[in-house]
């Protein structure tokens, strides 16, 4: 039989561990991560998977975690999504939150990544994957801050970056994502275009 958990613990636990590690200056994304980035995945996952009757435990707790390598360690960017799901099992067995649930977040966090091709078999996986490119869209403004301010883009080289990015994460979303943020990509493409048309 399942042991019981209490899931608004873990959750918690896991929303201060993520964080903490937000905040740190050891943290290359920058600590905008957090608000921008990681609580709007949260938000989209959460969204979509209501919409498409999926896991929500399974998506709050993957759409916490999936950047967490990455805003951990430098070292692990490169391969995050490995490196995520190995820790989001360590940190989830000391919770003692069910070990076939814990597999599902871990094949959430391994199959998020657009840039790298694994195939996402389950409805979840789909979400996250979606809900992570739709941060991209809906997260505008910490975008340009990205593109300006973190990479040093000039106004046009950086219209063009980012009008490209952009336009590979539209291709990850998919269709009921779309259909939610459909008026926000077209808005912020007609910006990036009329810099780039000038
Ligand atoms: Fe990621
Ligand atoms: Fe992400």
């Amino acid at each position: 039989m399942e042991k019981r958990y209490d899931y608004q613990k873990i959750k918690k636990a896991v929303e201060t561990e993520v964080r903490r590690v937000c905040f740190l200056d050891t943290n290359q994304c920058g600590s905008s991560v957090w608000k921008f980035h990681i609580l709007s995945v949260v938000k989209h996952s959460l969204v979509l998977g209501k919409k498409l009757e999926a896991d929500l435990e399974t998506l709050e707790l993957a759409a916490l975690l999936h950047d967490y390598a990455s805003v951990l360690d430098k070292n692990f960017i490169k391969n995050h999504h490995i490196h995520g799901a190995r820790l989001a099992g360590e940190m989830l067995e000391k919770m003692s939150y069910p070990v076939n649930k814990t597999e599902k977040i871990q094949a959430c966090i391994y199959a998020h990544r657009g840039s790298v091709s694994v195939e996402r078999k389950t409805i979840e996986e789909k979400i996250l994957a979606s809900a992570d490119a739709m941060a991209h869209i809906t997260e505008f403004v910490d975008m340009m801050f990205l593109t300006f301010g973190i990479r040093g883009e000039k106004t046009v080289s950086g219209a063009i970056w980012l009008k490209e990015k952009l336009e590979r994460s539209w291709k990850k979303v998919i269709p009921e994502g779309r259909e939610m943020i459909y008026d926000e990509y077209k808005t912020v493409l007609r910006f990036l275009d009329s810099a780039i048309m000038k």
